[in-house]
């Protein structure tokens, strides 16, 4: 039926009014890019326009569409899409975080909870999920994703696309999802964001790929293209991509949006001039342009002097119209602006609560030395710190249509979780950043940092004052919100400013010293790591972050997240990766032999690996044990192992599969995630916790790209992150 009503209405449409369907534009608020678009009213009356971004709210939306289907020749509806990234009004963790909850389910219920406010709020479309792997925490769009591992990325994106789009995508509370950055964009070279990405096709495919297909595979509706070229083709003129890979392999039958003015910076990228870059991103399979109107400007005249065929334009625009008749805009253009379902919708308390607990499971406990958490109730707490009774930065970048000023701050969730027993004693310390330039962009980014004007020596001597004057010190550090996402690489991941000197002069108190992190990228923090009583990693935790945050120090709830991104000692060891390969010399510990892969001033180890994440009770893991010890190509073999709650708490735990293929046609990594549990456990209570290895765990693309299965020697290795685990080993015969 979709295929007779979108022919029919592409039979009648002009060759205008198809290159207006691939026009995206921005209305509205926020915008991410220095274009801005023009004339809007007058473009949509003339059909030029496919769909609009930015805009929301049912009222804005529904006079947009009221506009666009009472004032056109055939009455199209419009798209509206967002970015819609963790949260659309209730904000949940950015996604790194989310991602370091391992819970699958948490992480669909915030991406359906998302899709239940922005459908109330006049969007049908959202930019979401963000699925690229990232290894250098200096990028700061590695907050955006689910970190640097393939298998835990793919999962997480099927999660997502379940969560945004349900089952049916006509109710009035699904949206329709965009993966994004199509391909490879975390793979910016030295982590600066929008760079050069050159990569074997060997770690594109077994490394980088898997999310993308993923996606695809799960039935994401589109697909977004990153900014970065590939091995000297940008991605969105890319055809090998978005056509012979994306389409033709992979069979993605939705649309490619491209990314904001990415067909128009084809020009800087030396492909070309207008007409040419256009007719470069239309021909390789990038359906609508996304506010660089290049589309608009220039296809007719293409098509008209043959350098672009009419059929190209038909396809792109059939796949756009397509959209709309899955969403059932055609039925009804106004099902996503619908007033009275956004009043009860929007923030109701049961998505504040889904905030909260799904916040407490993304924090990551780094260190708790001598058991320094959880905080008793009673007593004085020294609340130190620029992140401590700030609301601002909580929710994170990428949090469009959410309002900070809805969000609880450590300060209020500390009295609202611990009531008056606990008496708080509070000083800044410090400033996020003293640094003018940084200041002065943030600032004119919507940061707004609040600076405290008094010198440094002044803010800590105050802060040591109050820290002499309490109990324990509980320290909020970290990044404003605006250092990490788009456009905000870092090339030193320390704590900015003048945070470390704080936590050095409250060190010397003697006081016991509690550091709660907040920051979207992996930092380095080897001195905190070395002088903390206990780290507490929180990401940018939403909405509810002081509430959650509360919950954790105070031992309502036992912090179960496990980073899904390695925490490096230093920058120079970027990119530092859990599932790295062996090399013809690895580094044995013998720190004498000069002749191995390895630093002259630093180890090779990073300082939390990935799979990290402390609790407060403790799991004592049995050997791995396996149903067979050989196994044919096509059989499935199943390693269980005896975990057991051998500590003081209730509490979860993220058990974690390796694989490692030990001999191959090609350099294999020396461990690769392929399964994970997670689990609840009482006090004492034990449990078996099975995993199914299949074929498809064990094979790879090999260097003709076959996704192959090599006989041969394999080893498992469980364990409670990547580094901590005990190994066992099978053979697959030929
Ligand atoms: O969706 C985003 C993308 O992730 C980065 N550039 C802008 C787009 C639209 O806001």
């Amino acid at each position: 039926r979709m295929r007779q009503f979108v022919d029919s209405l592409l039979s009648q449409m002009t060759l205008e009014e198809k290159i207006g369907q691939l026009n995206l534009v921005s209305v509205g608020f926020d915008v991410t890019g220095p274009v801005v678009s023009q004339n809007v009213d007058e473009n949509i009356r003339k059909g030029n326009v496919g769909g609009v971004f930015n805009t929301y709210t049912p009222v804005a939306a529904r006079k947009l569409q009221e506009f666009a289907v009472n004032n056109t020749r055939l009455k199209i509806p419009l798209l509206f899409g967002y970015d819609v990234i963790h949260g659309h009004r209730t904000i949940f963790p950015i996604p790194l975080g989310l991602s370091a909850s391992w819970d699958l389910e948490a992480i669909e219920r915030s991406a359906r909870i998302a899709a239940d406010e922005a459908s109330a709020d006049g969007l049908n479309w959202v930019y979401s999920p963000m699925v690229d792997i990232a290894r250098d925490p200096r990028w700061g769009r590695i907050s955006e994703g689910a970190g640097e591992d393939p298998y835990l990325g793919s999962e997480i994106a099927r999660a997502m696309v379940r969560g945004y789009q349900g089952d049916d995508l006509t109710k009035e509370n699904t949206v329709m999802a965009t993966v994004k950055h199509f391909a490879l964009y975390g793979a910016s070279e030295a982590g600066r964001d929008y760079n050069t990405v050159d990569m074997s096709l060997n770690r594109m495919f077994n490394e980088y790929m898997p999310p993308y297909k993923a996606a695809i595979e799960a039935g994401v509706g589109s697909v977004m293209s990153s900014f970065n070229d590939i091995n000297g083709v940008p991605a969105t003129g890319n055809h090998w991509l978005m056509t012979e890979l994306l389409r033709d392999k992979w069979g993605f039958d939705g649309f490619v949006v491209a990314d904001y003015t990415a067909v128009s910076e084809m020009i800087a990228h030396g492909m070309g001039d207008e007409a040419k870059v256009g007719e470069l991103a239309l021909s390789a399979g990038v359906d609508m342009d996304m506010v660089s109107e290049v589309y608009l400007r220039h296809v007719k005249q293409s098509v008209d002097k043959g350098s672009l065929s009419e059929e190209v334009v038909n396809t792109a625009a059939r796949r756009i119209l397509e959209a709309k008749y899955k969403l059932g805009l055609f039925e009804d253009p106004y099902r996503y602006t619908n007033d009275q379902r956004a009043k009860t919708t929007i923030m109701k308390p049961e998505y504040r609560e889904a905030s909260r607990d799904i916040a407490r499971r993304s924090m990551v406990l780094l260190k708790n030395s001598k058991q320094t958490l959880p905080l008793k109730k009673s007593g004085t707490i020294a609340l130190i710190g620029p992140l401590a009774n700030n609301q601002r930065d909580l929710i994170g970048n990428w949090s469009g249509a959410g309002d900070w000023k809805q969000a609880v701050s450590v300060e209020q969730g500390i009295k609202n979780v611990a009531g008056n027993g606990v008496k708080i004693n509070y000083a800044k310390g410090a400033n996020i950043t003293d640094d003018e330039q940084m200041i002065k962009r943030l600032n004119a980014h919507g940061g707004e940092l609040q600076l405290d004007k008094r010198t440094s020596e002044q803010m800590i001597a105050e802060a040591v004052k109050v820290a002499r004057a309490s109990d324990v010190i509980v320290a909020v550090v970290g990044e404003s919100q605006g250092m990490s996402g788009e456009a905000a690489s870092r090339a030193d991941i320390g704590l900015p400013g003048k945070q470390r000197e704080l936590l050095m002069a409250l060190k010397k108190t003697g006081k016991p010293l509690v550091v709660v992190l907040m920051n979207g990228r992996p930092l380095a923090l080897p001195w905190e790591d070395q002088n903390a009583d206990a780290i507490l990693e929180t990401w940018f935790a939403g909405t509810e972050a002081g509430n959650a945050i509360a919950d954790v120090l105070f031992g309502n709830y036992n912090p179960s997240g496990k980073l899904t991104a390695t925490f490096p000692q230093m920058v120079g060891q970027i990119p530092l990766y859990y599932a790295h390969r062996n090399t013809g010399r690895p580094f044995n510990g013998d720190l004498l032999n000069k002749y191995t892969t390895r630093y002259m001033d630093v180890t090779n180890e990073p300082l939390y690996p990935f799979g990290f994440g402390l609790s407060y009770t403790s799991f004592t893991y049995s050997k791995p044990q396996l149903s067979k010890t050989s196994i044919s190509p096509s059989e499935n073999l199943e390693v269980s192992v005896q975990v057991q709650n051998t500590g003081n708490y209730d509490g979860e735990e993220v058990v974690q599969l390796y694989v490692q293929d030990v001999v191959a046609s090609i350099t294999r990594p020396v461990k690769e995630l392929k399964g994970f549990q997670k689990i609840n456990l009482k006090k004492g209570e034990s449990r078996t916790v099975t995993f199914t290895i299949t074929p498809e765990h064990l094979k790879f693309y090999n260097n003709e790209l076959d996704f192959v299965l090599e006989p041969g020697e394999f080893k498992v290795y469980v364990g409670t992150n990547s580094r901590d685990v005990q190994e066992a080993s099978f053979t697959v015969t030929q």
